[in-house]
């Protein structure tokens, strides 16, 4: 197997937790080397020590990252709302209602109109250093079309999830069939057709979609479908989600902006991942979570880009470092870490997310002596060169 040294790091970021009593949380290593072997990393250490590879590599100086974990998206869609989003910037409130506008224009589109949308977006991502990506259904909302959506996924990550439950579609707000003939579809019919495809299953429990009582039927439902649960939760308002949540121990809840002292405290207790989605605030215009009060109650929390078509339409997770940082009071470390090492706790993932022996090469190499200046050079496009499992997708 051909082996690569990056050498030449002038700061590494390893995640790596046996490395935290000298790196901090980010486990950093100055002038670092990283060897590759394969897909995975086979060597980490000061590059005066690094042994020999078949093909080297010079950092120059700069800074190395782990690949970013994005570990919630909506990709595959069709249609474009970005008049929704300019009504929105002249005093239009946000709601879940603009998921029934997308809907109509992904079952209007072809499985290849799909696919090359996802294709594009998942290049796009991975221009901007994210090697991980969650990938959920969610706007097709028929057996059918939830089934191919997540076919569609499949081909690009193996984290899919089914989220038949994003909002109630207008065929069951009639006066013949009502939004619970819907919940029991998606746990039925819909369940059984797309759980072959997917690995996770959510629910957009929220007013205006699905209540506490629906999500937990619908989770319920999908776990003796072996499916594991994950939650969109108190985006818009305080609500039951969060506590569901962590009743039911799941792996991450996501969103998180409207929390209760007793949220908080549940997070705490039950190790349920909090998954922050700024971009989201930053392109509707609502208050930012406070990731301060819960890295202080202790909890763990993740960044991920939420990338869709209403709600927030960015790819890059270095945009949602920054916001992190600069609005929601996480050190770069943290958010960093946040968008990396926890997005992949946020995946039940051990293989990525840091950079240590024997785990998938994912690496980013920024145009930067610092992962700082991620938050540092908000908007600057700092991506250098990134390996996705061993090979070098964008050059070096
Ligand atoms: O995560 N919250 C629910 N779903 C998306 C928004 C989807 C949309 O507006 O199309 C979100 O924000
Ligand atoms: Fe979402």
């Amino acid at each position: 197997m051909s082996t690569t040294v990056i050498t030449g790091i002038g700061e590494l970021a390893t995640n790596d937790p046996t490395r935290v009593e000298e790196g901090g949380l980010l486990g950093l290593v100055r002038d670092a080397a990283v060897v590759v072997e394969g897909s995975r990393v086979a060597w980490v250490g000061p590059a005066a020590e690094a042994p020999a590879a078949d093909v080297q590599v010079d950092a120059g100086g700069r800074a190395v990252i782990p690949g970013f974990v994005d570990s919630h998206s909506h990709l595959v869609f069709a249609g474009d709302r970005s008049a929704e989003f300019e009504a929105r910037m002249t005093g239009q409130p946000y709601t879940a209602g603009g998921i029934r506008t997308t809907v109509a224009r992904t079952r209007a589109a072809t499985d290849e109109q799909l696919t090359s949308h996802v294709a594009r977006l998942v290049a796009e991502m991975r221009a901007q250093g994210t090697t991980s990506v969650e990938i959920k259904s969610g706007y097709g909302l028929t057996v059918h079309d939830e089934a191919r959506g997540l076919a569609v996924a499949r081909q690009f990550t193996q984290d899919t999830t089914f989220l038949g439950a994003h909002v109630v579609p207008v065929e069951f707000q009639g006066d013949t069939t009502n939004p619970e003939d819907y919940v029991d579809l998606v746990t039925g019919p819909m369940l059984a057709a797309a759980a072959p495809h997917a690995r996770w299953i959510d629910v957009f429990c929220e007013d205006g979609a699905f209540d506490v009582d629906q999500a937990r039927a619908i989770l319920a439902a999908g776990s003796d479908s072996g499916l594991r649960g994950r939650l969109h939760a108190n985006q818009l308002t305080y609500g039951g989600g969060v506590q569901l949540a962590c009743e039911l121990g799941l792996v991450a809840v996501d969103h998180c902006t409207f929390l209760s002292d007793l949220d908080v405290e549940s997070l705490g207790d039950s190790g349920t991942i909090a998954t922050l989605l700024p971009g989201v605030e930053f392109s509707t215009r609502q208050p930012y979570p406070d990731a301060r009060r819960l890295l202080d109650a202790g909890v763990r929390v993740a960044l991920a880009s939420d990338c869709n078509p209403g709600s927030c339409f960015t790819s890059s997770m270095a945009l949602c470092i920054a916001l992190a940082v600069r609005e929601m009071r996480m050190t770069p470390a943290e958010a960093l870490h946040g968008a990396t090492a926890m997005g992949a706790a946020a995946l039940a993932r051990d293989d990525v997310g840091v950079l240590a022996p024997g785990k998938v090469a994912d690496l980013v190499l920024l145009d930067a002596p610092s992962y700082v200046h991620l938050a540092y050079r908000p908007g600057v496009p700092l991506v250098a060169g990134v390996w996705q499992a061993g090979r070098p997708v964008v050059p070096g």
